[in-house]
């Protein structure tokens, strides 16, 4: 208070720092731009475990209390996980993290989903090219049914549902099952269309 305390000029005066005092020293030089969001524990990078890794095998625990600080801190660095990676889903147990929640793009938005519901609609199924974060390079044409019905508890803990058609429901069933321990490799019915990114690039350019 003595420092903006301007009108008790002589009090300041009495209170300044000696010489050799840290504070006389130089301040410090403006920090780079984003610094603080560098440094700040919201923007932490996830380790994504891979195919072989058993927290990739077991059953995801419900969660009880979504709101809970280190679940939102665990969100956040999910994002900030997904975001790095490039990818459209990403589960909490390819973080090392065995509860039941997932991120998935729907859109421009990348939602939390936690304890999800996945429930197929219709007889429609569909074929399309899958890849996963957990087996890098790879991708494999997976047949699942073509739209769902989904609910759980968003990052506020509340109750959402909605239907999903196209990319999301692949995307919703994909992360979904991850907390079971299920790959896309299991759903696929003809291993034989299991191949390295970059030969599939090839192969469809030299076909186009
Ligand atoms: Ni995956």
């Amino acid at each position: 208070s003595c420092i903006t305390g301007a009108t008790n000029t002589h009090r300041v005066t009495e209170r300044q720092p000696p010489r050799d005092h840290p504070a006389r020293i130089a301040p410090m030089p403006p920090l780079a731009k984003g610094f603080f969001a560098r440094i700040s524990p919201s923007m932490a990078l996830l380790k994504i475990a891979r195919m072989g890794h058993p927290v990739l095998l077991g059953t995801a625990a419900p969660v009880a209390r979504p709101d809970a600080p280190e679940l939102r801190r665990l969100v956040a660095d999910m994002r900030e996980t997904l975001a790095d990676a490039g990818g459209i889903g990403l589960a909490a147990p390819q973080v090392h993290q065995p509860i039941r929640l997932f991120l998935w793009r729907d859109g421009e938005a990348v939602r939390a989903l936690f304890n999800p519901v996945i429930e197929p609609l219709g007889e429609d199924r569909a074929l399309a090219w899958e890849g996963c974060l957990s087996i890098p390079g790879l991708r494999g044409l997976v047949e699942r049914p073509a739209r769902v019905r989904w609910s759980g508890l968003d990052e506020e803990g509340a109750p959402v549902a909605g239907e999903a058609e196209g990319i999301a429901a692949r995307v919703l069933q994909h992360e979904n099952d991850h907390l079971d321990g299920v790959f896309y490799l299991s759903r696929m019915p003809d291993l034989g269309r299991l191949g390295f990114t970059e030969e599939l690039a090839r192969a469809m350019e030299s076909h186009a």
